[in-house]
């Protein structure tokens, strides 16, 4: 296993807060509730973002965590590697080049372990609807509290949906002011095919400028909230 180091620029308050809120609701749901799949309606939602900001809040409580890149189209997470060398990941896993040891890196400031998408493949949906994708979210189940999965956008590909049926639940990323209620249902229905209970919504990318309530204190600055199983 490899140890690497990522840039992670330091969030703003505001968002660090509702980031727990959000970790704390996850854990309200209960603990069968452990592969989150994370996705969305659209591209650039904040799926990656709130995925590793998530992971690294569980790893603050001690959680043993695993954070899985299943965006194997246009994988991001690897880009925010700044130390450490990653040769293999996913795909590479998924389709038989390698065994699962070989794919995991080590977050050297926090102990957060990753799984990178690896190589863009022909056959995304295939891959990770397949057999070794399910066992590996099994034996993942069994050795970490959580485990993270930074999913496609679920309204766009239908890719999410394939890791979605193997996850204990899964959170809907929505980008404030972005998507249409009929997109957002739509992703609802997909969801609710693969039998994965959607856990809440996360409203990401509110801007505090419109909102009356904070009107003013948090000019230009945005926020994520989680809507959980237990309300606000
Ligand atoms: N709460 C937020 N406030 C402001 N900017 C944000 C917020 N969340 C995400 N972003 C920005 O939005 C962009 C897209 O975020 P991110 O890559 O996390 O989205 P994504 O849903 O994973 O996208 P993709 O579908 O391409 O994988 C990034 O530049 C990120 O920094
Ligand atoms: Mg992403």
């Amino acid at each position: 296993m490899e140890y690497i180091e990522l840039a992670r620029p330091e969030l703003p308050y505001e968002i660090n807060e509702e980031l727990k809120v959000l970790r704390a609701n996850l854990q309200f749901c209960g603990d069968d509730k452990k592969v989150i799949c994370i996705t969305s309606c659209l591209a650039s939602e904040g799926k990656s973002t709130i995925s590793l900001n998530l992971a690294c809040s569980l790893r603050e409580q001690h959680k043993n965590v695993l954070l899985i890149d299943a965006d194997l189209r246009k994988s991001v997470l690897r880009r925010k590697v700044v130390s450490g060398k990653v040769q293999y990941g996913l795909v590479h896993y998924l389709s038989g080049q390698c065994d699962l040891e070989s794919i995991l890196y080590r977050v050297k400031s926090n102990n957060l372990m990753m799984i990178f998408a690896g190589a863009v493949p022909p056959n995304p949906s295939e891959l990770l609807g397949g057999k070794r994708m399910q066992e590996l979210l099994k034996s993942a189940r069994d050795t970490f509290d959580y485990v993270i999965v930074d999913a496609p956008p679920l309204g766009m590909v239908v890719d999410a949906a394939m890791v979605a049926q193997y996850c204990d639940g899964a959170a809907v990323v929505v980008s404030a002011n972005d998507v249409s209620y009929r997109a957002a249902q739509d992703v609802v229905r997909r969801l609710d095919n693969t039998k994965c209970p959607i856990l809440g919504v996360v409203l990401n990318k509110v801007d505090r400028r419109h909102s009356g309530k904070y009107y003013g204190k948090y000019y230009g600055r945005y926020y994520g909230k989680y809507y959980g199983e237990y309300g606000e």
